[in-house]
């Protein structure tokens, strides 16, 4: 399927955009899927290098992530992601998925997976659709209570699982992003250690009903 990567620089990041360019460029030549498009996106004056778009086919969500953590600026640290792109909502990306955030007033009483799903790894990612929209909620089990969270790292914005459905660390004990290494508390998302320490995952509410864990309508 084709997934759009937008993804926006750092504010003053040209001199290392420039220097990691050449290895940017030696690393496109071995690694680019088929696809509709990859290349820069300017500023407004169409000169001055605003970050990097890719729309690539992919076999899944999973082999996209795995492609953009691999590339030489991502490595580098080049991108943050933004929610101020106009054409993001153009894009079925899974980085557009991670910085909309989907509203559970809209989506109360949606099941999204049940209780028995969560055995293996006390953790599932799921992903649910709205209309045109798709977004990734963590659904967590924690010493028999069960939380949920969006699935938006609040460092990058970008997932914290690479792959399926281990997000917590070695230990057990902490949800991991493992694009940098942040811990979140399993019980309500803070973040303890990290680039993003102090901050907080966005929580989603659900309830348990029966074996199904289902939305419902935010109380704030
Ligand atoms: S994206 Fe940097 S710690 Fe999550």
């Amino acid at each position: 399927m084709l997934i759009a990567i937008m993804c926006l620089d750092k504010p003053n990041h040209l001199d290392l955009r420039m220097a990691t360019r050449p290895a940017h460029l030696e690393w496109l030549k071995a690694n680019v899927p088929d696809g509709v498009y990859i290349g820069p996106l300017f500023d407004d004056d169409g000169e001055t290098f605003k970050g990097s778009l890719y729309i690539l086919d992919f076999e899944d969500i999973a082999a996209a992530r795995a492609w953009i953590a691999d590339e030489p600026y991502y490595k580098a640290d080049l991108f943050e992601v933004g929610d101020h792109a106009p054409q993001q909502k153009h894009f079925p990306s899974y980085l557009v998925r991670c910085f909309m955030l989907p509203d559970p007033d809209e989506l109360a009483g949606r099941v999204l997976c049940q209780v028995e799903d969560l055995a293996a790894t006390k953790a599932k990612d799921v992903i649910i659709k709205n209309g045109d929209e798709q977004y990734s909620i963590m659904v967590v089990q924690w010493k028999g209570d069960i939380h949920a969270f969006v699935n938006s790292c609040p460092h990058a914005r970008v997932p914290l699982n690479m792959l399926g459905d281990t997000f917590f660390d070695l230990t057990g004990n902490y949800l991991l992003c493992t694009m940098h290494g942040a811990h979140f508390r399993p019980t309500d998302g803070y973040c303890t250690r990290g680039p993003c320490r102090g901050k907080s995952l966005r929580p989603f509410p659900v309830e348990v009903n029966g074996n199904d864990i289902v939305v419902v309508p935010d109380a704030a």
